[in-house]
């Protein structure tokens, strides 16, 4: 092996780097060198600046816990979940786009019938979301699920309430027509958590730390690709900037504000409300492995 020199160690790096069997981790690992030297090369840090990214990753680390995810967070800020989620959700024309699913979904939400309130008791605007589940080539689904969570009206999910039941989820299923009914609130926007070290950074730039408000949807059907993903509200505040680059155009919606009066679901409503109408598009896996 040549000794050192400032010119040579990347390529010897990346060398030793390959004496990994598992071709996969192989390739993974050398991209990592690579890629890591052309980034100090390219920003040249002094031993400081080297040493206080190490102290922010490490104390991003020591703020994990089973209920925060600080790395996870920092991913999404920097567009690398998104990237991660695209790249693993690559689905046909007219299939509805996938998005990061975030940090607060709860498994096991208690089983609605169509036009249930999931929002019982919480704070909020009435919402009304109607719609179908179909495949790609228009046909509807029957029995498909739909788990559904969001924020009440004051922007707070589950895990931010201290509450012992389920708060703002639910799951729903569609009727043989794939229409389904949805009872909630309207969710509003909220801020990512900014007490940690991603908050830290964030706080150095001039990037905006909220989310535009958005309703979260896990569909899944037998057959079919299942589908992460949120509605978003047309017109809101912090849909051109959302700060985990969560937004794709499909999914903005429209929130109809509607009189007080009888709903879809049966209810009377004596307040305003509003109505979300979206139509689900999942793409059959078969249609996949025959295009591949
Ligand atoms: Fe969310």
């Amino acid at each position: 092996m040549p000794y050192v020199t400032e010119a040579n160690l990347t390529d010897l790096a990346i060398e030793r780097w390959q004496q990994i069997p598992d071709p996969r981790l192989r390739q993974v690992m050398t991209a990592a060198v690579k890629h890591l030297h052309a980034f100090v090369r390219e920003v040249e840090p002094t031993p400081e600046e080297w040493f206080a990214a190490i102290d922010w990753l490490t104390r991003t680390g020591q703020l994990c816990t089973e209920k925060r995810q600080e790395f996870i967070l920092a991913s999404d800020v920097l567009g690398v979940s998104m990237l991660v989620d695209a790249i693993n959700n690559r689905r046909a024309t007219g299939a509805t786009p996938t998005t990061v699913e975030g940090p607060f979904h709860v498994h096991g939400s208690p089983e609605l019938a169509n036009g249930q309130n999931m929002a019982e008791g919480a704070p909020g605007v009435p919402c009304i979301v109607v719609g179908t589940v179909r495949g790609t080539d228009g046909q509807p689904i029957a029995g498909a699920l739909l788990d559904v969570w969001q924020t009440d009206g004051e922007g707070l999910y589950e895990a931010q309430r201290a509450v012992d039941e389920p708060w703002m989820r639910a799951v729903y299923r569609s009727a043989a027509d794939g229409s389904f009914v949805i009872r909630t609130v309207v969710p509003i926007g909220y801020t990512i958590p900014m007490d940690g070290t991603v908050g830290e950074l964030m706080k150095r730039t001039t990037i905006s730390h909220m989310r535009p408000a958005h309703i979260h949807f896990h569909l899944q059907a037998p057959g079919y690709h299942p589908v992460i993903t949120h509605l978003f509200r047309r017109g809101d505040e912090y849909i051109d900037t959302d700060v985990v680059f969560g937004v794709k155009e499909q999914l903005i919606v429209d929130f109809e504000e509607q009189p007080p009066g009888k709903a879809p679901n049966g209810d009377m409503i004596d307040e305003p409300w509003y109505l979300v109408r979206y139509d689900f598009v999942l793409e059959r896996k078969q249609q996949a492995a025959a295009a591949a």
